[in-house]
């Protein structure tokens, strides 16, 4: 339970210890950050982080890179202190919606429904509210947001967290939101890196990946996190290839490293051990330098103001009670641990806003927007309309399904401020304009709900489907979803409701797509919203569609298909071997729409609506699409080696440098153990850096500390090295980047009514490896009527690129057209165009 309860925490990223199984490719160097003067503010935060690291002792570097404990302190993750240099410790907090355990701070909407929106403005919008909400309360670090899991499988318990099944959605909406939260002073965090993508086994389970999939779809949105300069990384549970991710050398020091160029950090909880490892040499200098550098690099990155007039965290994630001791587990300092300081500002605003401009509205057969004027009678039926009896925030862990469903379950929560349900919202606009209002809770007692239905002329039935995170489970859900369809008797009263009223509308606040094939085609089900987890603001948000207050731009982020089987992708509740559970990844990059949609995979006949689907109320028209090369000779460069112009750092990186002290290894031990009368003022269960002399002395001394195992000797290497071709820069080399054509198209509002159109570019690759089409870009222009607007979209080398396994690098595979599309949804293509490669 204990380990469960680490939830959104990190184990330790930079790769110690191997466990040298299956994985071919071994021994990788761990890639050391340099200066780079072409990067100016990258090189102002190198060179205080090099100037502070330079003053630091051993203790105390290893302090900042050890986690103090798990509940030691007042934050979830807290690591060691520099108290001689007044340098507090780093306060990490869940999670990627919001503060998670504390109090006055808003719950946003999830990752799904930012993605939802389409909206780079509003998910950017979003990240900067939430780095304010966690500076706000003296947070360093935002344990979010997530690319993994991605959205293998529509079933994984974690996929709300995180934004879309598709690689470039989800890679435009982590880099917005990363941008968006640093730009508050807060460090972002990446996670969970990589391939955590079901919640059953994810300790154990060994995901089989080839170097394709892993590249074109898994490491693609981190490419971009990368690139958007994340400042710490957080590694999943599970392992890849036979080798746990976060001491995976491909995985973390080849792959994000080296190739991505990555410059932050992880989470090491070390202590003392790691202090003997580098004092006995089995740990470089160089390697705890680099560590304890990225760590800084990273703060001074972000960080407004100097650090000696850091504020301190005022809260506690233990308790909302306002005194207490500072530390859990002793009694001292009793101090205020809970200043309950407000940092909500006014970001109910856009709350809101995101609640109402991520609700798809998937069918609608006309009925929508709702008139408030003249509107005769409203029905709101089903418990996920209406309020927890007991609160928003009575079930722990959000693990429940009393009343309405705002979030998911797990560490992925916050604790609600207050949450408008959709009965309270829809009750008082009715009250307001004078429309009789009839609603019921149960789900399960369909009598009444028909008759409530068949009291008014329009019935609004809710009903929900949650998922969450494995420590908790609800009605059997260990986190992933055992199915697709509604919970709670939901089906059945939607049915129920529909036989009864030509005027139904469902509403559905589901984890991920359900099976509604059954609405979709009932005569009686005039219009069906998904508003997937809108956070505090969802009663609102969704009235504000309801009406047509807010033009609707809600499009889905991932495909409705007909059955579970449908989607290709299978989800691992048992292992043959359960102390080895094993999974591979047979469908690769196919998944999602480029299943579905793609001759010989899926069937777009399976398809009840797809991805990128969502309607509005007026319409659009799509003409004059134009396609202009940016690069002479149409292609640009790509040849052999081609774009390794890219790369301008040299053609191999300077030696791994020492950072400060050199730490004289003959030394020994004395002078790195806790000082004198230590024992007086440890605090209970805090991991501290000193070394234990008993430990040390121990013949055996290795094998009792714990965390350090055998060390590959690639690892330990810091002589120069040479770049990867697809690497170089943060995110990448350079030249994947470089913008090859645009794109432009214009969109017209045909219609009578303002209205935002989300315009979708997909490129069709033409090749067999590939899947028939893949996002590359989008946009969501509002117009009011009759008023056209001409939208260009880049398109850069990376986008039209297929990964070469062979030569560890991106190459257009120039043999095959490539056709872009441009519409209003991946079944919905207006126009059409041929790439003059
Ligand atoms: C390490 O951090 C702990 C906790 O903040 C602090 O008590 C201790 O003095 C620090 N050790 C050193 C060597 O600075
Ligand atoms: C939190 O509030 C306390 C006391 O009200 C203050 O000392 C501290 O600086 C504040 N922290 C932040 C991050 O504003
Ligand atoms: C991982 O395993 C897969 C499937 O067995 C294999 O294709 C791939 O080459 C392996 N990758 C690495 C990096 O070992
Ligand atoms: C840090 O800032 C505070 C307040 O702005 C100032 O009083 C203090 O002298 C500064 N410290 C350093 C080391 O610059
Ligand atoms: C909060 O305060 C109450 C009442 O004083 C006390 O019973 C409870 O143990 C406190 N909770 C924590 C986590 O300190
Ligand atoms: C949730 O609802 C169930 C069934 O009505 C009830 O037994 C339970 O106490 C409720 N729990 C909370 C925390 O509201
Ligand atoms: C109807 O909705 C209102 C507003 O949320 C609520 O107070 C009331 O309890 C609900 N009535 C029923 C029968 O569910
Ligand atoms: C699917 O799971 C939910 C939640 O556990 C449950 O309520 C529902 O009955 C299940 N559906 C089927 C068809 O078993
Ligand atoms: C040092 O290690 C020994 C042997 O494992 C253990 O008994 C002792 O408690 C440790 N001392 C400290 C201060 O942790
Ligand atoms: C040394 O450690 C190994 C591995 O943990 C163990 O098998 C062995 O018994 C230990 N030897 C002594 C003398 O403690
Ligand atoms: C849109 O253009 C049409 C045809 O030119 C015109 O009849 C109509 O009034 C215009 N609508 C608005 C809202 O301007
Ligand atoms: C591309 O557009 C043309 C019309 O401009 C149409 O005839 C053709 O079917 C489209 N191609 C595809 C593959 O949709």
């Amino acid at each position: 339970m204990r380990l469960q309860t680490f939830a959104g925490l990190a184990l330790p990223l930079i790769s110690l210890t191997t466990a040298r199984t299956e994985t071919p490719f071994l021994g990788f160097p761990s890639p050391w950050i340099s200066p780079d003067p072409t990067d100016a503010e990258w090189q102002a935060a190198y060179d205080k982080a090099v100037a502070f690291v330079s003053q630091l002792t051993l203790t105390e570097k290893v302090n900042l890179t050890t986690g103090t404990g798990w509940e030691a302190d007042r934050c979830i993750g807290k690591t060691g202190s520099v108290p001689r240099l007044g340098f507090e410790g780093f306060c990490l907090m869940d999670g990627p919606l919001g503060v998670r355990y504390a109090d006055k701070a808003s719950a946003f909407p999830a990752g799904m429904n930012a993605a939802a929106t389409f909206s780079k403005r509003l998910i950017r919008a979003r990240g900067e509210a939430m780095g304010e909400e966690f500076r706000g309360k003296g947070i360093d670090v935002q344990l979010g947001p997530v690319a993994g899991a991605l959205g293998r499988t529509p079933q994984g318990g974690r996929n709300w967290e995180g934004f879309s099944p598709d690689p470039y959605l989800t890679g435009v909406a982590i880099a917005e939101t990363i941008k968006g939260i640093q730009s508050k002073g807060v460090i972002a965090c990446a996670k969970h890196y990589i391939l955590n993508e079901q919640e059953h086994f994810r300790g154990s389970i060994d995901v089989r990946i080839d170097d394709k999939t892993m590249h074109e779809l898994y490491l693609w949105p981190f490419a971009d996190a990368v690139r958007a300069g994340v400042g710490s990384v957080m590694c999943s549970y599970n392992r890849v290839n036979g080798t746990y991710a976060c001491e995976n050398e491909w995985v973390q020091n080849y792959l994000l490293k080296n190739e991505l160029g990555f410059r932050g950090f992880g989470e090491c909880f070390l202590g003392g051990a790691l202090t003997q490892a580098v004092l006995k040499g089995e740990v470089p200098q160089w390697r705890l330098d680099d560590m304890v550098t990225r760590i800084m690099a990273s703060f001074f990155r972000v960080h407004v103001g100097n650090y000696t007039s850091r504020p301190e965290p005022n809260f506690s994630a233990w308790t909302q009670n306002t005194t207490g001791p500072q530390y859990k587990y002793s009694n001292r300092p009793w101090t205020t641990i809970n200043s309950h300081v407000d940092v909500q500002s006014n970001h109910a605003a856009l709350i809101r806003e995101i609640a109402a401009k991520s609700t798809v509205i998937l069918k609608n057969t006309g009925l929508l927007p709702l008139s408030k004027s003249s509107l005769p009678s409203l029905a709101v039926i089903g418990n996920d309309a209406h309020d927890n009896p007991n609160g928003p925030n009575s079930c722990p862990e959000r693990a429940c399904i009393n009343g309405t469903v705002a979030m998911g379950y797990g560490s992925g929560t916050a604790d609600f401020p207050y949450l408008i349900s959709p009965a309270a919202a829809l009750s008082r606009l009715s009250q307001q304009h004078n429309i009789p209002f009839f609603n019921t809770t149960s789900n399960w007692d369909l009598p009444t709900a028909q008759s409530t239905a068949s009291h008014a002329s329009v019935a609004i039935v809710f009903a929900t489907a949650t998922s969450g995170e494995n420590f908790v489970s609800i009605d059997g859900n260990a986190g992933d979803r055992n199915n697709l369809t509604l919970w709670d008797n939901g089906d059945a009263l939607i049915r129920a409701v529909a036989a009864v009223n030509p005027n139904t509308i469902v509403v559905l606040h589901t984890a991920g797509p359900v099976l509604i094939d059954y609405a979709a085609a009932h005569p009686n089900i005039s219009a069906i919203l998904w508003a997937g987890f809108p956070g505090q603001e969802s009663g609102n948000g969704l009235a504000d569609v309801l009406f047509g207050d807010v033009a609707p731009q809600g499009r889905s982020p991932f495909t409705w298909g007909k059955s579970l089987a449908s989607y290709g992708v299978e989800l691992i509740t048992v292992a043959a071997d359960p102390r080895n559970p094993r999974q591979e990844f047979p469908e690769g990059v196919f998944v999602d729409y480029r299943w579905f949609l793609s001759p010989g995979k899926g069937d777009r006949g399976d398809v009840t609506y797809g991805f990128g689907h969502g309607l509005g109320y007026t319409s659009f028209e799509y003409s004059d699409l134009s396609i202009v090369s940016k690069v002479g000779g149409g292609g640009g460069g790509q040849g052999q080696g081609g774009y390794g112009e890219g790369i301008t750092k040299g053609k191999t990186t300077p030696p791994a440098p020492v950072v400060g002290e050199v730490i004289d290894l003959d030394e020994g031990w004395e002078g790195y153990t806790a000082p004198e009368g230590f024992e007086q003022w440890r605090i209970p269960r805090f991991v501290y850096p000193w070394v234990n002399a008993t430990v040390y002395n121990s013949e055996n001394g290795t094998a009792r500390s714990p965390a350090i195992g055998d060390f590959p000797p690639e690892a330990r290497d810091g002589t120069p090295q040479e770049h990867l071709p697809a690497g170089g820069e943060e995110g990448g080399n350079g030249g994947l980047y470089e913008v090859l054509f645009e794109v432009k198209v214009d969109v017209k509002n045909t219609g009578e009514r303002e209205g935002v159109e989300v315009v979708q570019l997909y490129l069709s690759p033409n090749n067999p490896l590939s899947p028939s089409l893949l996002l590359r870009g989008f946009t969501d222009i509002p117009l009011p009527p009759n008023a056209t607007a001409t939208l260009t979209f880049p398109l850069t080398r990376r986008d039209l690129s297929n990964w070469n396994t062979l030569t560890q690098n991106w190459e257009i595979l120039t043999d095959y057209p490539k056709t872009i599309f441009v519409g209003s949804s991946s079944m919905d293509l207006r126009l059409n165009g041929t790439l003059p490669l």
